[in-house]
């Protein structure tokens, strides 16, 4: 009897080493494939997905959730939400979006799908391994998520009307200047004339975080780099052309809270920022990029001295770009434009 308990432990014991070691040439041998555009294999896919349900679950059983209905709460989140969820989540009327159809897992379309408070704010605020879900949690603290998330328990009953006038009214997204639908319009010379009295869509003044430019080093990504300085000098060159020459053809151009398409752009702003940079004396302060495959990021920052309101001021302005790679050059795709005042001294 002892003896063959004992030959069994020897042969479970000889059969999980044969699997462990099994899996492990299994994963050196570099045959599964983690491109995002294959699918995972059935039984990869149900473990992942039980992994992450249960774990959603558990992490979030003991979380205590405010009162959602609070109307001015669902008004931040639906600014929140406007700036920084639709390209991934879509909003109502919305079908698709650049982003998503390489997006594996799918993120959830929130328009249409509710999902229980609990489990949306662990998710919003820890974001998921492994799937395009961010921490928001690292960038915004717990109220602003239980914003979203009280929008979120909405969003699936708006028509695009309704979605469209709640994100209007809403007070802009103060973390990042990048409120997709802001009701005002500000090229980045008027950003800067009425910089001490800048009101917002809602009315409330804004307090506007600065673009991080965390993660940036100089010479990171050398090609893209370059084109982001002869964008800069095309711009204070005066120079239409070679500026819209560098844009991607669905660039989007974010400044003083509005977001425009190019043709916008170089039927607007465009001149207003040329006329503005002619007057301006420009000192560079830092670039640095961050590649990332076929695009990168470009920031930087430099002060202007400008005559606002016909008296001298200093401005800081911070650029983000996003270029892609198209064959040998390379495009931008995004621009985030920020002007604050440097307070004197
Ligand atoms: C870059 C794309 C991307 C962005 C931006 C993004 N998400 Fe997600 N999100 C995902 C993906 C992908 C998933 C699904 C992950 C999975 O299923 O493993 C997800 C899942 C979720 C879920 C869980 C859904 C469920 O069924 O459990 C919530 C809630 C959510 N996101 C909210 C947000 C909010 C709010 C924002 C904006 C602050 C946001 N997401 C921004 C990609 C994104």
């Amino acid at each position: 009897m002892k003896q063959q308990i004992k030959q069994h432990g020897i042969t479970v014991a000889v059969v999980l080493g044969v699997f462990v070691i099994g899996a492990g040439v299994f994963v050196y041998s570099g045959r599964y494939d983690m491109g995002a555009d294959a699918p995972h294999t059935k039984p990869v896919f149900a473990v992942m997905q039980a992994m992450r349900e249960r774990s959603i679950e558990v992490h979030s059983k003991d979380i205590q959730v405010p009162n959602l209905n609070d109307e001015q709460l669902i008004l931040k989140g639906a600014g929140q939400y406007a700036a920084m969820c639709t390209e991934c989540h879509l909003k109502p009327g919305m079908k698709d979006s650049e982003i998503r159809p390489g997006l594996y897992p799918q993120p959830p379309n929130l328009s249409q799908v509710r999902v229980a408070p609990k489990e949306a704010f662990w998710v919003i605020k820890h974001g998921i391994k492994m799937s395009a879900m961010p921490a928001w949690g690292l960038s915004h603290d717990d109220p602003t998520i239980w914003s979203m998330v009280a929008f979120l328990q909405k969003l699936p009953d708006m028509t695009p009307a309704q979605y469209r006038d709640m994100v209007a009214k809403a007070p802009p997204d103060e973390d990042m200047d990048m409120d997709d639908e802001g009701g005002h319009s500000h090229s980045r010379a008027a950003t800067a004339a009425d910089s001490d009295a800048h009101e917002h869509a809602a009315g409330t003044p804004a307090v506007e975080t600065p673009l991080s430019m965390e993660g940036m080093k100089p010479n990171a990504a050398p090609a893209a780099e370059a084109v982001a300085r002869a964008f800069q000098a095309a711009l204070q060159r005066g120079d239409r052309a070679a500026v819209l020459a560098l844009l991607a053809p669905d660039v989007s151009i974010s400044e003083g809270g509005q977001t425009q398409t190019r043709d916008d752009y170089a039927s607007g702003h465009l001149g207003e920022d040329i006329a503005f940079l002619k007057t301006a004396r420009i000192t560079p302060v830092s670039l640095g990029s961050m590649p990332m495959g076929d695009t990168a990021m470009v920031g930087s920052e430099s002060d202007m001295q400008a005559t606002v309101k016909g008296k001298p001021a200093t401005l800081r302005s911070r650029e983000m770009l996003n270029l892609r790679k198209d064959g040998d050059s390379w495009k931008i795709v995004s621009i985030q434009w920020q002007t604050t005042p440097v307070p004197e001294k």
